[in-house]
């Protein structure tokens, strides 16, 4: 079990984790976070369980993990981002993992737009973040991580696109040390973003996913769309050039088709 007073010990943070709800079971880690978001849980605090037993990702879809080899938390995030850059929040995100699981282990970590972790190919992270507005605005947002990391078999529906960073390494990894890690680059990357603008996480996250110039499938409006990727809008949307002209996505899912030629830098 992952305690709150062992995870705190050393961790470099001023706000993020400063409260931590560490539990040994729970429906979703996102769904308790999100109730103390909504009673006033400071921004920074952080949710952590053992096992899910409705854990959630992306589009409706379940976040599979077993008990006790993995990370599965929620951070609770009150940014201040004009709407028309809501987007960019994502992509910071997924920086700041990538760059938290890199140090952590020397990986070559790398993202899917929009949000997804990739390890020589396969998913080892996902994040699925809830926004919750009040009188048009928005209010909090609960930034939900799921990492593998000891877990070295897949249920079958999620194999193979599904690694872990264990599998990697050959050996098992110190997870409290890890998500201190990514804590404290959550919180150097979302301060800096915040001050400096949320647009200029675009250049880290193009650095850290090189999927211009690839081909990817994406589902629009149920529709699979194929095409090249052609740039991101500064407003962190997907361009992508398609026989019937150019196609802007702001949310969904994308499957990279030529995965060879999206290797990553490092
Ligand atoms: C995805 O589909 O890629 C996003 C997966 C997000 C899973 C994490 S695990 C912790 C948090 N609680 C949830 O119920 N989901 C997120």
């Amino acid at each position: 079990m992952i305690s709150a007073a062992d995870l705190k010990q050393g961790l470099k943070c001023s706000r993020f984790g400063e409260r931590i709800h560490s539990l040994e079971r729970i429906d979703s880690t996102n769904t308790f976070a999100r109730s103390l978001a909504a009673d006033g849980a400071a921004e920074g605090t952080v949710v952590v369980a053992e096992e899910q037993t409705a854990g959630k990702g992306r589009q409706g879809r379940r976040w599979l993990a077993n008990r006790g080899e993995n990370l599965t938390f929620s951070l609770i995030l009150r940014p201040s981002i004009p709407p028309n850059f809501i987007n960019l929040l994502p992509l910071g995100v997924a920086v700041a993992v990538a760059h938290g699981l890199q140090h952590a282990t020397s990986l070559p970590v790398y993202c899917k737009w929009p949000n997804d972790l990739l390890l020589r190919g396969k998913k080892v992270a996902g994040i699925l973040m809830e926004g919750v507005y009040g009188r048009g605005e928005l209010d909090f947002v609960v930034v939900g991580i799921g990492i593998n990391v000891n877990q070295v078999t897949f249920p079958v529906e999620v194999n193979p696109r599904a690694t872990s960073l264990a599998l990697h390494l050959e050996a098992p990894v110190n997870r409290i040390a890890l998500l201190r890690s990514v804590l404290e680059s959550l919180e150097e990357e979302y301060d800096a973003m915040s001050s400096a603008g949320f647009q200029n996480i675009l250049p880290a996250w193009l650095e850290l996913a090189p999927m211009i110039g690839t081909r990817i499938s994406a589902d629009m409006h149920g529709t699979t769309v194929t095409g090249m990727v052609s740039g991101v809008t500064p407003e962190g949307a997907l361009v992508l050039h398609t026989e019937a002209g150019d196609r802007t996505l702001f949310a969904g899912d994308v499957t990279i088709l030529d995965m060879e030629s999206h290797a990553p830098r490092n």
